[in-house]
């Protein structure tokens, strides 16, 4: 942490930009192997995808660097957050003075809340998936641990899928912000692209949370 502290306000931006464009494209990936389940009512190609993520080794080096780039863009962001804080006690008085949008003035609170989703998500399916047993199912294609079943049981509970449903919501606004935020911080910005910057990245938060957001959905009302 202390080191961390060391590190000037935008150096801190440019790692925390960094993490957080990888952690985007760890959700696209996440996300296209979700949605295989509900493409076939018998889990096949779901579980075939997860059990080629659990057991690829590269996959596996992955997981850590996932992990590191989780820490990294939470300590940044908690650091960052409380230094703003300092640097500007008193609140402003005047009400939309600032010309960020809307969401961008939360990004901690729905950060802090994408992490709670995280611990119980992993608690949900990462624990159970390494630790417990999961039944093994079999196809033409081979026997596979049946992770797609853990998936359907959840989100039978309405209470699990609003829980899902409000905290993908959630991530979307963090992740429209962050995308156009993460430019800004790189430098990458001009007034003639921002616009296009800002559009790409709405677009691309809508695609991903509508994405998420259809799973305990489509799994629920089916
Ligand atoms: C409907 C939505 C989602 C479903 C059905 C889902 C399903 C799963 C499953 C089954 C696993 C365990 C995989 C394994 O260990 O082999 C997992 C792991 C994980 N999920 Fe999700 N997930 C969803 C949304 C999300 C979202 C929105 C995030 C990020 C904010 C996320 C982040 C993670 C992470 C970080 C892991 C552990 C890393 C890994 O196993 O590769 N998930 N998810």
């Amino acid at each position: 942490m202390g080191k961390t502290l060391q590190y000037s306000s935008i150096t801190k931006k440019i790692i925390m930009s960094l993490a957080g464009l990888f952690l985007t494209s760890f959700l696209v990936v996440h996300l296209i192997i979700n949605l295989l389940i509900l493409f076939d009512d018998s889990r096949e190609l779901f579980n075939q995808a997860a059990h080629f993520m659990a057991t690829n080794p590269l996959i596996q080096i992955f997981q850590w660097v996932l992990f590191a780039g989780f820490i990294i863009h939470i300590i940044f962001g908690v650091v960052l957050q409380i230094q703003n804080w300092l640097a500007r006690p008193v609140r402003y008085e005047k009400k939309g003075s600032s010309e960020q949008s809307y969401f961008s003035k939360f990004m901690i609170h729905t950060g802090a809340i994408v992490l709670i989703f995280l611990v119980i998500h992993f608690v949900n399916f990462f624990v159970k998936a390494k630790f417990g047993h999961i039944e093994s199912i079999s196809y033409a294609s081979g026997t596979y641990e049946d992770l797609g079943w853990l998936i359907v049981e959840l989100f039978k509970d309405g209470a699990y899928v609003v829980f899902y449903v409000v905290a993908i919501l959630l991530l979307g606004f963090h992740l429209d912000h962050g995308f156009q935020s993460a430019f800004q911080s790189l430098g990458l910005q001009h007034s003639r692209y921002t616009p296009f910057i800002k559009l790409a990245g709405t677009l691309f938060s809508a695609l991903i949370t509508l994405g998420f957001i259809a799973i305990p959905l489509v799994i629920y009302f089916s």
